[in-house]
């Protein structure tokens, strides 16, 4: 874990301001903060994040050869001790920025000796009806292959919801995500105890 105070970075994987994916990530924020931990959101739709070239010009820099956003977001996530990636369900999956983000800062991390050892992950998930296991399984794969400690909540974190703000009607969502913000505060202060 890095740093004195504990900070964590949120990914909104959604362009939809406003919208399920942002609601939901800013209760855990919010949650978190209560917690004493220090969060920064950043809407991953206002960033350049292009798809893996597979040039394996990572290889021993620890950066994308890529000239785009990433290497920002790749510092961002070095420097959190959490990292929470928020997606909306398209189609089954996570949306375009998330699978572009967790690829190439996922294969920047592997050819570097795996540069997010034992930080703490968790995915958020907004979704219409269908396929949120599977958004939420994309990202869970990022996690589980590159040292991370995932968190799990009172369900898996997932809101439902098809209009801009309709999740938070989602009682047991937002429930969740409350669950899922005490676990990762928990879970990030007895690392930094055991440092
Ligand atoms: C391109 C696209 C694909 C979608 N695919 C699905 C889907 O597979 N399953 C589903 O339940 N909802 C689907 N939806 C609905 C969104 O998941 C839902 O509206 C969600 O709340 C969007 O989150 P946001 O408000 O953060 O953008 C899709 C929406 C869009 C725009």
């Amino acid at each position: 874990m890095s740093g004195r105070d504990i900070s964590t970075v949120l990914f909104n994987g959604s362009p939809r301001k406003g919208g399920n994916t942002e609601l939901c990530l800013k209760r855990v924020e919010k949650k978190l903060q209560a917690h004493g931990i220090r969060t920064e959101l950043i809407p991953l739709a206002e960033k350049e994040i292009h798809p893996c070239k597979v040039c394996l010009g990572c290889k021993g820099k620890r950066r994308c050869a890529q000239d785009d956003d990433l290497n920002e977001l790749l510092a961002k996530m070095e420097q959190a001790d959490g990292i929470i990636i928020g997606s909306p369900t398209w189609f089954g999956s996570v949306s375009g920025w998330v699978k572009n983000l967790i690829d190439r800062a996922g294969f920047v991390s592997r050819m570097n000796g795996h540069m997010f050892y034992r930080k703490v992950g968790a995915p958020v998930v907004a979704v219409r009806r269908g396929g949120a296991v599977q958004t939420y399984n994309t990202i869970i794969s990022f996690f589980a292959i590159d040292h991370f400690y995932i968190v799990g909540s009172s369900y898996w974190n997932f809101a439902f919801g098809l209009r801009p703000g309709e999740a938070a009607e989602d009682a047991e969502g937002m429930e969740t995500m409350d669950d899922l913000a005490d676990n990762m505060a928990h879970l990030l202060k007895v690392l930094k105890a055991a440092e």
